[in-house]
C-alpha cells in the first residue's frame, strides 16, 4: 500500500511536477518536454472566487492594467455582477496586479505583456495579440461551434493541464475533436 503511493507520487512527480531541467523563452520544461507556462495561481481566496463561474485564469496571463480594470468593474462583468466585499476585493487586486504578465519575468507572461501597446489594457486574455496568434489556426467548429467548449474563454476545456499553468500544444484535447496536430 505505502509503496503503491510512492510511485504514484514519484510518477506524478516526473509527469507533472519538478524536477525542470530545461529552460527556454517558453518557459521551464522538465524532462518530458511539458512545463509551466504561466505560473499557476495559487492564492485559495482568488480561486474560490474567480473560480466559480470559470476557470481562474492565472494572473500572468494580463497585464497589471487589465486586472485593474477588471476589478473596478466587477458589477458588470461581461454582463454578470461578480461583485465582491471590499477586504476581498482588496486582496484579491493585490494578488492579480503583483503577479500580473508584465510584472513577471518567466514563462510566456513577458512575451504576453510585450503583445499588448503601453496603454493598452483588454479586459479579455482571449482578445490579446499573443492570445489571437496562438490560436489563429483553431476552427470555430472546434469552438464556438462546439458546445462541449463554447467559447475559447474556457481554457481548461483544451488544455487539460491548464490549471497547473501548461498550455503546451501537446496537452491540448479538443472534446469531440482529441489531440492537436498541426
Ligand atoms: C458570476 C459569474 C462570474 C464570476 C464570479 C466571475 N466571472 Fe469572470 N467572467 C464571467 C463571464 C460570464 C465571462 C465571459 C465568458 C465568455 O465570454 O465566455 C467572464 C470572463 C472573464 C475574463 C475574460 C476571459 C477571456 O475571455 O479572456 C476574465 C479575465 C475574468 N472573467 C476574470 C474574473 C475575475 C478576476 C473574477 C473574480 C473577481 C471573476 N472573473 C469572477 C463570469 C464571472
Ligand atoms: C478550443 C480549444 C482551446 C481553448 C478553449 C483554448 N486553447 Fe489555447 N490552444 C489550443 C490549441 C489547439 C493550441 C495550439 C495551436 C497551434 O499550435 O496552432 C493552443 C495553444 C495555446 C498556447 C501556446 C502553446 C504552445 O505550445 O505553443 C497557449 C499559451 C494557450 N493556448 C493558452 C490558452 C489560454 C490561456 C486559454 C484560455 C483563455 C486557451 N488557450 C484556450 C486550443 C485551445
Amino acid at each position: 500500500m505505502k509503496k503503491t503511493m510512492l510511485t504514484l507520487t514519484l510518477l506524478g512527480i516526473a509527469l507533472g511536477g519538478a524536477p525542470w531541467v530545461l529552460a527556454d523563452d517558453k518557459g521551464e520544461r522538465n524532462f518530458l518536454g511539458y512545463g509551466r507556462d504561466v505560473d499557476p495561481a495559487l492564492s485559495a481566496t482568488y480561486k474560490e472566487e474567480c473560480g466559480s463561474c470559470h476557470f481562474a485564469y492565472q494572473p500572468g496571463l494580463l497585464p497589471e492594467q487589465s486586472w485593474k480594470g477588471i476589478m473596478t468593474g466587477l458589477n458588470d462583468h461581461f454582463g454578470d455582477n461578480a461583485e465582491l466585499e471590499q477586504p476581498v476585493l482588496d486582496q484579491i487586486s493585490q494578488y492579480l496586479t503583483a503577479n500580473a504578465a508584465d510584472r513577471t519575468k518567466t514563462g510566456r507572461s513577458p512575451g504576453i505583456a510585450k503583445s499588448l501597446a503601453a496603454k493598452d489594457a483588454p479586459l479579455r486574455i482571449t482578445e490579446t495579440a499573443y492570445f489571437r496568434r496562438k490560436h489563429d489556426e483553431v476552427p470555430l467548429r472546434m469552438v464556438k461551434d462546439n458546445p462541449k467548449v463554447g467559447s475559447f474563454s474556457q481554457c481548461q476545456a483544451c488544455h487539460t493541464k491548464a490549471d497547473t499553468g501548461s498550455y503546451d500544444e501537446n496537452q491540448v484535447r479538443i472534446p469531440g475533436f482529441g489531440r492537436w496536430d498541426d
